[in-house]
């Protein structure tokens, strides 16, 4: 089956691996993108690539009639979302209009163009602290912050809507995603990296000179914070089955990605030094960090037949390699 999926934010981390498998299966993909934080050279140069703005409905409509004029929409793919928690709590405007408005207006062409599938972009942020620390769909979603709560109000608009105008939806929760695609094409490229594969990546290659370990007083085998890392291939991997699943099926799912499996902030670190070692020193907690978090990933795979292929230490490897690569570029 050969679908026509349209990517808004496909110029992104997240978003550019997904087109890069959805070309691989073979499918039609249109990119929109504000090249806010994702750039051209990110974009598969089999995909079409328009420059949109989410929370502009004329941007989108101008879009949807050039492109739905020719062939509609099989699938739409949201992936144009702000995603950093501090900056979320000194935005929140900023991140309340971004990240909900911005569904709310996809959503309104979606039903002016009637296109009946959206595969969504959430978060495991969306749990909050979670009551246990291996965290299933049905658990309760209580977010800690303005990131967590545009994502859980965004799942709710959806399903609001597809309910009312019999559309699917397919929401995925991420947990910790890193890693690069095999090409070394793309990968996490921005300044101001925040999250810790990268950084500690970064310190081993010598681009920083020290990193911080958030602390190491927590209740965990080795007192720093446990997390689900998952290849962003992995996930890239999901968002193609989950766009199938809703045009064979018509059929709407929740699903968490994850691994089943936890990694602590040490255990991170000395599989980096498998390669290079690393400089780190102990400091203080980071405010807002639950001490364990791995996904449950049963529905996901009883229902789309997915689990990840890639281990902790292929994410490792192909971030070294594709910051090798952006070194030597630079
Ligand atoms: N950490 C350090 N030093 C650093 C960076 C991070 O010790 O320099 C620690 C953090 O304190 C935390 C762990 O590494 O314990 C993971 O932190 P990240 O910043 O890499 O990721 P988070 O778990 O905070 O958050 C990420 C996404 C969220 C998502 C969550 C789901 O940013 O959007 O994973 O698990 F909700």
């Amino acid at each position: 089956m050969k679908l026509k999926v349209c990517v808004i934010g496909g110029a992104g981390y997240i978003g550019s691996h997904a087109v890069y498998e959805l070309i691989r299966d073979g499918h039609e993909v249109v990119v929109i993108d504000n090249l806010s934080t994702g750039s051209r050279n990110m974009i598969h140069k089999d995909a079409k690539f328009y420059y949109g703005d989410i929370t502009n409905k004329q941007d989108l409509k101008n879009i949807f009639n050039i492109e739905c004029s020719v062939k509609p929409f099989d699938v739409i793919m949201h992936f144009a979302a702000k995603l950093i928690v501090p900056e979320s709590v000194d935005k929140p405007l900023e991140y309340y209009y971004n990240n909900v408005e911005g569904v709310r207006i996809m959503l309104e062409v979606m039903t002016d163009f009637n296109i009946k599938n959206v595969v969504f972009s959430s978060t495991a942020a969306v749990y909050g602290e979670p009551v246990n620390s291996v965290c299933s769909e049905t658990d309760i979603t209580c977010p800690i912050n303005p990131y967590g709560e545009t994502k859980l109000a965004s799942e709710k608009l959806i399903k609001w809507v597809c309910k009312k105008y019999n559309m699917n939806y397919c929401i995925f929760r991420y947990f910790n995603v890193a890693g690069a695609d095999k090409s070394l094409e793309i990968g996490l490229n921005k300044d101001n990296l925040t999250h810790i594969v990268p950084i500690t990546v970064q310190t081993a290659l010598g681009i920083r000179k020290s990193m911080d370990v958030y602390g190491n007083d927590y209740d965990t085998s080795d007192g720093t914070c446990i997390r689900d890392y998952i290849h962003v291939s992995d996930l890239a991997d999901a968002h193609v089955l989950g766009a199938k699943y809703l045009v064979e099926n018509n059929k709407s799912l929740l699903v968490n990605l994850g691994s089943n499996k936890g990694y602590s902030v040490l255990e991170i670190i000395k599989e980096v030094e498998k390669h290079y070692p690393v400089n780190y020193k102990i400091t203080d907690r980071r405010k807002g960090d639950p001490a364990k978090l791995i996904a449950s990933n049963e529905k996901a795979k009883e229902i789309l037949g997915w689990s990840p292929k890639r281990d902790l230490s292929e994410i490792i490897n192909s971030d070294i390699e594709y910051r090798k690569k952006i070194m030597n570029k630079s």
